[in-house]
């Protein structure tokens, strides 16, 4: 449940984790009338500024385009929440300075409990250093701590461990919320709801009916200004190996004995622990080049010259159980490409041997965004006197169907999750030991640990991707419908 008197800290508010998504979300659990009554938000970070300045910045990406005036009023309002405190990351002081700013705050509270939600909007060079600070200046009692860290959580295996359990020394798994932002996404959230509240789904959610399994992430730009930080992570590490399989595991795990957080996470991470490290045979790897004026990603004054890490892939897992076991399921995701898309594309099995001619395959696409759907792709009968099949579509589109609903945001969703205590959504350590088990043999080779490195497939910026990409999904039984 949601505590009263609860003070939120962002770390890192100056940034632009903090700016894009952390402020603009908050505003929109405060608007909405979600956070807890009495709520204060207090910013930190290395940036002086008065007071005026941060509130700026902290509403400067909240969307309102029209000047709309009861947005206007509730910006107003929500300013009126803000504080900042400036303090360096390393150094004690900053965080007495902060605690006794927090100790302020919360002496105008009624209850003796005193609550602090931590948001981590910071780089992972200085998680750890942070958490310790806290913990050792700004940890409440009587109340509740928490803290909220966000990807990348080490860059494989080893360094995840280390990562988790030097964090843990502070900061116990009941405390933290692992952000995957994905697992905010509401169609995501939706599928547990379409695999376990429908006999349909439910009952040919199998290798016996289904052929492949498609998870696709494509943007439409590529890393400009970014490419410091991509280019030691890749899209692997970006992409793959968090949000596509965290949906991945969300598709295949087995119905959880309740919808509490451990009970879901438990079956996630079996079904995780059922799949094999993925190889090299079943990988694809692709670099965007300059297309129509686009620079290509070696161009990017960021990334160092003649980089060889991947904007694309393509891999395919595999999964060991008597449900999935011989069901290929292809994730791929790309920077640069022609447009932007987020789906999962549930690939049926051919009728036998027909009696029906030019049918196509049934498929059922979630689209995760943008423009939020459901839809089957399936064979009907030709309207008219004659009796012929033809591919058509059961069509569940958000806008259409639930024209006046307003999907919230991921980090809404998430935040409001950390506020009342549920981890459902967020990622449990050993969720991630495994999803780095999965991958990290593969990025070792990417990243030339054990040899010299694999060079990516040229595509073009703005192309569906590396000319390759075709024969590859068809050497997994998917057909174009
Ligand atoms: C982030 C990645 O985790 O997710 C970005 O670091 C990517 O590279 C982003 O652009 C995509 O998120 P969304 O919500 O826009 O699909």
């Amino acid at each position: 449940e949601m505590k009263d008197n609860t003070v939120i800290i962002v770390f890192g508010a100056s940034g632009d984790l903090a700016k894009k998504k952390t402020f603009p979300a908050l505003f929109g659990l405060f608007r909405q009338g979600f956070l807890p009554p009495d709520v204060k938000i207090v910013g930190y970070a290395r940036t002086k500024m008065e007071r005026d300045d941060f509130c700026a910045r902290a509403v400067s990406y909240i969307k309102n385009a029209q000047n709309d005036a009861e947005i206007t009023a509730s910006i107003g309002k929500f300013k009126d929440l803000l504080s900042y405190v400036t303090g360096s990351y390393d150094d004690g002081a900053g965080f007495d300075a902060l605690d006794v700013h927090l100790k302020d705050i919360e002496a105008k509270y009624t209850s003796k409990d005193r609550n602090r939600l931590f948001y981590f909007a910071l780089p992972p060079n200085v998680f750890v250093t942070v958490a310790k600070n806290i913990k050792e200046h700004c940890y409440a009692e009587p109340g509740v701590n928490r803290i909220i860290v966000e990807k990348p959580f080490g860059k494989d295996l080893d360094s995840a461990r280390e990562l988790l359990s030097s964090l843990k020394q502070y900061w116990s798994e009941e405390e933290t919320y692992r952000i995957d932002h994905y697992l905010g996404k509401e169609m995501v959230k939706n599928i547990l709801v379409l695999r376990f509240a429908n006999v349909t789904v439910g009952g040919i959610w199998d290798k016996s009916h289904i052929s492949n399994v498609q998870i696709t992430f494509k943007e439409p730009f590529g890393t400009e200004g970014r490419g410091g930080y991509f280019d030691s992570f890749g899209i692997i590490r970006d992409v793959l190996q968090n949000h596509l399989l965290q949906v991945l595991s969300i598709l295949t795990m087995e119905r959880p004995v309740s919808f509490s957080a451990e009970d879901i996470r438990d079956e996630k991470v079996k079904v995780l622990r059922s799949i094999p490290p993925i190889t090299r045979e079943d990988t694809l790897l692709g670099q965007y080049v300059g297309a129509d004026g686009k620079p290509g990603y070696l161009e990017d004054e960021t990334v160092p010259r003649g980089s060889v890490c991947p904007t694309f892939a393509a891999t395919t897992l595999w999964i060991n159980n008597p449900r999935w076991e011989g069901v290929p399921f292809i994730l791929k995701a790309g920077k640069a490409l022609n447009e932007a898309k987020v789906e999962v594309r549930i690939q049926f099995k051919d009728v036998t041997q027909g009696i029906f001619d030019d049918i196509t395959r049934n498929e059922l696409v979630i689209r995760i965004q943008p423009s939020e759907a459901i839809y089957l792709k399936m064979n009907a009968k030709t309207p008219g006197l004659q009796t012929r099949a033809m591919a058509t579509e059961m069509d569940l589109t958000y806008n259409r169907r639930f024209a006046d609903a307003k999907i919230p945001e991921a980090y809404e969703a998430l935040i409001l999750d950390a506020l009342q205590g549920d981890h459902s959504n967020f990622v449990r350590h050993d969720e991630l030991d495994v999803a780095w088990k999965i991958f990290t043999p593969i990025l070792h080779w990417i990243d030339g640990t054990s040899g010299t490195r694999p060079s990516p497939v040229g595509y073009a910026y703005g192309s569906r991707g590396p000319a390759e990409l075709n024969a590859f999904v068809e050497r997994y039984g998917y057909q174009r419908t």
